[in-house]
């Protein structure tokens, strides 16, 4: 872009840490509204979006789960940003998912803040994560490092003006400008199917401005720009650089992560979608063919396979509300090893489960697994009468228990 049509703009933060270290109350904490209590059990399973003002500059916040199933998201979270922030809890100090959010930050190139948060809580302890951040090559600045870092209590809402000074500071030193004039590019950091409005899509843009009845390409879908919302539901009819905006008009719910940029018409969108779909589908038939036979070498791992071969095999149909959800729950379930019982995910998607799902499920022998969906009106009695067991949850680890029980139940 030509120097002269860049323009200052907001920073894009992603809040990242260990599981319940307290991301989500600290968003909640900057906008004061509460998004905890609306989750299920508290734990964050998407990525949120929002835009908050401080000292008259904007922020734009990423909220992401610190789950351990989730890795793609915090992935995707530090990927679209320009700062990370990494929360730390006081009395827990560094976790895994701590040192993993680190290093997704660092691999991307993004600054890191630091705030240690839970200072209220017993046994906090803001001199060892100082020592943790050193062992890590991020001293903190009152340590001599260069690592802006903060000491907050999100449930106090202590320290929280100060985090956003360091923010804003880290965003000065950064000088990040984008051009608003141009048509729009950005990155979708969240999609689903939502009953009467179809499939919608949370975007970052990144540079220029996203209007209403702009044609866009992305991926293998494309979305004729019918409406946009803000993170209170409110329409906007424009979203300039670093705006964070839920758009109508898709043709399907595009996968989180996925870059889309703005064309002329709908007509050249649907057609680059249509090549799109092409290139996809030439790739995925080069990557059949050309699989190398994966026949055992050893002994062991021969006896191995005959096991495997002769081991239970669970089928499991996998629904979830978003793709973003969907990819964590089918990625934890291949993660399931047992000796005596197979996993084998025959069929996964966004939505809520249908009685189509139950026929599928019935036919062959599969369970129906559902992370935070609903059910079609109906399918329970088709359930029952087919003798098809539904597990839904909105918990990923509750769900993975209920899949290793009904895993178990297959050897009684
Ligand atoms: P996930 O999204 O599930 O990874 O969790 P999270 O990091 O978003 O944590 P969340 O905000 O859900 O908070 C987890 C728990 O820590 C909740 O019970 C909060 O009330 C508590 N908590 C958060 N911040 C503070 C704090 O500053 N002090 C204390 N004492 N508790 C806190
Ligand atoms: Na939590
Ligand atoms: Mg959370």
């Amino acid at each position: 872009d030509d120097p002269a049509l860049l323009e200052p703009r907001p920073p894009v933060v992603c809040v990242l840490g260990h599981v319940d270290h307290g991301k989500t109350t600290l968003l909640d904490s900057i906008r004061k509204a509460n998004v905890v209590s609306g989750e299920a059990g508290g734990i964050t399973q998407h990525i949120g979006a929002y835009q908050v003002e401080h000292e008259d500059h904007k922020i734009t916040f990423i909220d992401t789960p610190g789950h351990a199933a989730f890795s793609k998201m915090r992935e995707r979270g530090a990927n679209v940003t320009d700062i990370a922030v990494l929360v730390v809890a006081a009395d827990d100090g560094f976790m895994p998912q701590t040192d993993e959010a680190l290093k997704f930050a660092q691999k991307a190139n993004v600054p890191v803040v630091v705030a240690i948060n839970k200072a209220d809580a017993k046994g906090a302890n803001l001199d060892r994560v100082k020592q943790q951040m050193q062992d890590r090559n991020i001293a903190p600045e009152d340590w001599g490092g260069e690592t802006q870092c903060e000491a907050v209590s999100a449930l106090k809402g202590e320290g929280i003006d100060d985090l956003l000074s360091a923010i804003l500071i880290q965003s000065e030193i950064l000088e990040l400008k984008a051009n608003p004039k141009c048509p729009a590019k950005g990155m979708v950091v969240e999609s689903q199917i939502e009953q009467g409005r179809g499939p919608t899509a949370t975007v970052i843009i990144q540079k220029g401005t996203l209007k209403v009845g702009n044609a866009l390409v992305c991926g293998e879908n494309y979305c004729k720009v019918r409406a946009m919302v803000d993170e209170n539901g409110k329409p906007v009819k424009s979203a300039p650089p670093a705006t964070p905006v839920r758009v109508l008009g898709w043709s399907g719910a595009p996968p989180a992560g996925v870059q889309f940029h703005t064309v002329k018409n709908e007509k050249i969108a649907k057609r680059e979608v249509e090549e799109n779909v092409q290139e996809a589908r030439r790739l995925s038939q080069m990557s059949k063919t050309s699989e190398p036979a994966d026949l055992p070498t050893d002994l062991d791992s021969l006896l191995a396979a005959i096991d495997k071969q002769q081991a239970k095999v669970l089928r499991l149909i996998v629904k979830a509300d978003v793709a973003g959800s969907l990819e964590a729950a089918n990625g934890v379930f291949n993660d399931i090893k047992s000796d005596k019982v197979n996993l084998e995910i025959i069929e996964s998607g966004v939505g809520p489960i249908t009685k189509n799902d139950v026929d599928l499920a019935s036919s062959a022998s599969a369970v129906v697994v559902g992370f935070n969906v609903r059910q079609e009106n109906g399918v329970n009695a088709v359930a029952k009468h087919n003798n098809v067991q539904l597990i839904l949850h909105n918990i990923i680890y509750e769900l993975i228990d209920q899949v290793k029980e009904a895993m178990a139940e297959l050897l009684d």
